[in-house]
């Protein structure tokens, strides 16, 4: 393995949705020992870090990105003392465990935002963002809340508005008092002292706004079906260049701590994000790239992704690939059951670190729930536009038995109907299931420096197929080649190609020899070639 790699670099991160992965305390939610008692399986699959959606003491508003205590536990999945068996746990096993960091907003009900709206000359007043209202009574401006609505509440007592850019009980942190900063990176401190290995910091280019609270322009390009927010650009709301100095401060605490890492949730287009690096990389480690769920599955519209994004890296700078969250439609219901096979191995087989969903190397797919089962406040807040998150949520699927091995209780959201076939059990006796698919790739990818540090060249792509090779002075050079679609499609790259096809997406497994540059790939197939050297 080549030294110089840190462990972010080289390995691969794993998402859990604390509420669904295990259930160990039979309340229908799922919990720290849960995640405890699952580790062995998260370590035989492959994976080095586990990043875990919130978990600390919160209204649940948004399911955990409500927080109402920085530096606590949720008694929903635990207490203190599980959180430190569960980091021990993680450890032990040679592996990382990243929080999720909410440092945008915090719940109505954190004792912060009580004091702040008790009255106008509170001392904690300006932590949050109060603004008068217009002379005409209304809101300040005209910017929008992500869950629908306008972002600024009216509060009776005190007179004024305050700003929210996602639900109203989750009020907007003013990050230009220096006193928030101040609690806030306490806050991270408390954590990284207690030997957390990172965070994801979520949504990161929400956390400062124009000062002059300039109203944000229409958008020319909106369609009915999106969420009313993208009604307008969030020019004046979103990604302030004073964000980056927040974000270097971050990033300095982080630093003081060894081999942390910092990761960032970021929606922007390629040039804006590549800034979140920071100036001489001293901004975020991972700026979320998320072109994979964003962009349609083409082979050439991919291809040309990662050529920009490549070239768009600042120097130095650790490219990163995410394929799915809780917050986005599954890449098996997105792309099809056969076509997530391919998926999983464009994402392992890319140059930079990859973040994986918990269920999608079971192909679990976007559970279909019935609208009075609705609890995802961005679902409930627009019911005439099918913008729930639920059915990205669903329980883990563990085992055949009833709700699928995650509890032995009625869960918080209904459990998928193909969960007796498709669950880790079954999965792990099938040779060619997607999950031993993943096991074989991210096995592959430890022990090979090509895979998880290699550079990246493209050889060939066409409307259906992407190849390209992976590529390191220790190590064999790969051959990846991937049909995105269901029909067979040809194949004519430039040189000749000799080794053997280690991997096959419909397969797993395999020890065919490959030896030629023009030929024809069958449908929903994806190859791994290891070539002579
Ligand atoms: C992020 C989270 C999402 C949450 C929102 C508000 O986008 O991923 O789940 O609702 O921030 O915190």
């Amino acid at each position: 393995m080549d030294k110089k790699l840190l462990w972010w670099q080289s390995g691969v991160v794993y998402q859990i949705y604390p509420r669904s992965f295990y259930d160990s305390n039979c309340d229908g939610i799922g919990d720290l020992q849960g995640i405890i008692q699952k580790i062995d399986y998260l370590h035989a699959l492959g994976i080095k870090a586990i990043w875990i959606s919130p978990i600390f003491p919160s209204p649940m508003a948004d399911f955990g990105y409500d927080i109402s205590d920085y530096e606590a536990i949720h008694p929903i999945f635990g207490s203190m003392k599980d959180f430190d068996m569960l980091l021990e746990e993680v450890h032990a096993r040679g592996m990382k465990l990243l929080l999720d960091f909410v440092p945008n907003h915090t719940s109505d009900k954190h004792p912060w935002f009580i004091e702040s709206r008790s009255s106008k000359d509170n001392p904690r007043r300006d932590w949050y963002m109060w603004y008068d209202a217009l002379p005409d009574g209304s809101a300040p401006n005209n910017w929008l809340s992500v869950f629908g609505g306008s972002a600024w509440e009216w509060d009776h007592n005190t007179q004024q508005y305050y700003y929210h850019g996602f639900l109203k009980e989750q009020p907007d942190l003013n990050w230009r008092n220096p006193q928030v900063q101040e609690a806030m990176l306490n806050a991270m401190r408390f954590w990284l002292d207690k030997g957390v290995d990172g965070f994801r910091v979520d949504v990161a280019w929400h956390m400062i706004k124009d000062a002059q609270l300039r109203d944000n322009p229409p958008n020319p390009d909106y369609l009915q079906w999106q969420p009313t927010y993208d009604t307008l650009l969030p020019l004046f709301s979103t990604d302030q260049p004073e964000v980056h100095a927040i974000m270097e401060s971050m990033r300095q605490l982080t630093d003081e701590y060894e081999e942390r890492v910092l990761i960032a949730e970021i929606y922007l287009p390629i040039r804006q994000l590549m800034l979140y690096y920071g100036t001489d990389l001293n901004g975020a480690h991972l700026p979320f790239n998320f072109q994979l769920i964003s962009l349609p599955w083409k082979a050439d519209v991919i291809a040309r992704a990662i050529t920009a994004y490549e070239s768009a890296l600042p120097h130095g700078g650790w490219p990163n690939w995410v394929l799915g969250n809780h917050d986005r439609s599954r890449i098996a219901s997105r792309i099809g059951e056969q076509q997530a096979r391919i998926a999983a191995l464009l994402l392992l087989t890319l140059r930079g670190t990859p973040t994986m969903y918990y269920g999608d190397e079971l192909g679990l797919q976007d559970v279909a729930i019935p609208k009075h089962e609705i609890v995802d406040p961005q679902g409930l807040n627009m019911p005439d536009k099918d913008l729930s998150r639920d059915p990205f949520r669903t329980p883990m699927q563990w085992n055949n038995s009833p709700y699928a091995g995650f509890s032995i209780v009625k869960p918080w959201l209904r459990v998928s109907n193909d969960f007796q076939s498709r669950n880790t059990e079954a999965q792990e006796r099938s040779a060619s299931s997607i999950l031993n698919l993943y096991k074989e790739v991210l096995r592959l990818r430890k022990d090979s420096t090509s895979l998880s540090a290699g550079s990246y060249r493209e050889v060939f792509y066409s409307d259906k197929v992407l190849a390209y090779l992976r590529y390191d002075d220790h190590d064999n050079p790969y051959l990846i080649v991937l049909n995105f679609t269901d029909e067979k499609a040809f194949v004519s790259l430039k040189d000749e190609y000799h080794g053997q096809i280690v991997v096959s997406a419909s397969l797993g497994k395999t020890l065919a020899s490959f030896n030629t540059g023009v030929f024809e790939m069958p449908p929903n197939e994806g190859y791994i070639v290891r070539l002579r050297s």
